[in-house]
């Protein structure tokens, strides 16, 4: 078997059997299939598509790349979540130390910003000291200790996902529903839990622009699931507009910490607490969803949820001084408020859009290579239905460099269409599909 076999057969269309997926993941992961043979191939996936069976093939291929960890001894039920990706999305900031401090145990991998959405791993990362390249052993270590670890990619688990998705993120082969059931799947696979929420985005910050994409990717997930044995539940949320207040590593950790202390935005609320009450439900602890949400915002107001954050971040090496007092946290060089000239409602915000502009002031990569910058992203100030007088401000820029704030100020500017008739805010929960 070689592989400009095998990238040929995609390119003309053709199924890759079993044995094709296995020989390129093993020898990708082994450096013995190089970058640019993985993007071809990559790309003609993208082009192409995939079976259903060649889907099931690549995620079990990329799982079992690495280590498959067994998290039986956490318990007969371990529930993970896992994001399909958005703008300004910090559930699992928030959501993971709740269910913690629930009693359910929380063993998750997460990811790095991705295309024009952000990852868990890089916000943690902004946590002076925070460490989520942790090894399997300390990862599990942790879950028995406090009932909590959240780590980055480690070399072991699902490592072909790992180069993948870094390669794709820099080809422009991300918004693919094959490509992205089995990225997610493969590290839900391999890092251990049997019951599984997933947070299917669907909107213009979303990589499933429309309801239709959406339920394809769930099904696409559920299917894996079934397959693997693992309880999968949907969850469609709207990326319409940004989750929340904020954009970027800093920012979003700020906001994070406020919502653990009970300020939290409505349409944050709302996918923290059916996420959760899912959760709660597959990990054995309350079928009743209106119940669970109870429990959850029970949680939060008794401060127990804070503290497990804290606890989570001071046992993987962060300084929780930052997060007592996020005003230590330093601004970037440039806080710059954008004012509108327009009177009437918000009617659409440009998601995808207000990520690009994130990402080129540094909150996230361009090439596979580059360095973040916590600091910089922005403040949403206005939200899809809001009324918008003269002057009001849009949002705020977090700027470390003079050009590069010019040129966000107008872009930002263009990603509100702002209309004199009343707007009605939009659906956040948009469907369940399990
Ligand atoms: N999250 C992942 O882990 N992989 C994707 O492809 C998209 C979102």
């Amino acid at each position: 078997m070689n592989i400009l076999d095998i990238i040929a057969k995609k390119r003309d269309k053709k199924e890759l059997s079993k044995e094709e997926i296995d020989y390129f993941v093993d020898e990708y992961t082994k450096n013995n299939v190089t970058d640019y043979q993985a993007a071809a191939l990559i790309m003609a996936i993208y082009l192409n598509g995939m079976t259903s069976k060649e889907i099931t093939n690549l995620t079990l291929a990329m799982a079992y790349s690495g280590e498959v960890l067994d998290l039986t001894r956490f318990g007969e039920n371990v529930v993970d979540k896992h994001s399909t990706g958005g703008i300004g999305d910090k559930i699992t900031l928030i959501l993971m130390p709740i269910i913690a401090a629930l009693g359910i145990p929380v063993a998750k991998m997460s990811g790095r910003g991705l295309g024009f959405t952000g990852g868990t791993v890089d916000k943690l990362e902004s946590i002076p000291g925070y460490n989520t390249q942790i090894s399997v052993d300390e990862f599990m270590e942790n879950v028995e200790k406090i009932g909590i670890s959240l780590m980055g990619q480690t070399l072991n688990l699902a490592p072909a996902d790992k180069k993948i998705y870094g390669l794709r993120d820099s080809i422009s082969c991300v918004e693919n529903i094959p490509l992205i059931a089995s990225s997610i799947m493969s590290k839900k696979i391999a890092s251990g839990a049997n019951k599984i929420v997933l947070e299917v985005t669907v909107g213009n910050g979303a990589f499933m622009k429309n309801i239709e994409d959406a339920r394809k990717l769930s099904e696409t997930m559920i299917d894996i699931g079934k397959l693997a044995g693992k309880e999968t539940v949907c969850i469609l949320t709207n990326m319409d507009e940004p989750l929340g207040y904020s954009i970027g590593n800093t920012l979003e950790i700020i906001e994070a910490t406020e919502g653990l202390q009970g300020d939290m935005e409505d349409d944050v609320k709302q996918v923290v607490l059916e996420l959760g009450s899912y959760m709660i439900k597959l990990a054995g602890f309350g079928d009743d969803i209106e119940e669970n949400k109870k429990k959850i915002m029970d949680c939060i107001d008794s401060g127990n949820a804070y503290m497990k954050f804290l606890e989570l971040i001071e046992n993987q090496g962060g300084d929780v001084s930052y997060i007592n007092d996020v005003s230590k946290f330093e601004n970037a060089k440039y806080v710059f408020p954008v004012l509108t000239d327009k009177v009437g409602y918000i009617q659409n915000i440009d998601a995808e859009k207000l990520g690009k502009i994130s990402c080129y002031l540094g909150a996230g990569r361009i090439k596979k290579e580059d360095n973040i910058d916590n600091q910089v992203g922005l403040i949403i100030n206005k939200k899809i239905g809001d009324k918008i007088d003269e002057n009001d401000i849009l949002g705020i820029i977090h700027a470390n460099d003079e050009n590069k704030l010019k040129n966000a100020v107008e872009e930002f500017k263009q990603c509100f269409k702002i209309c004199e008739e009343y707007v009605e805010k939009p659906k956040v929960i948009l469907g369940i599909m399990k």
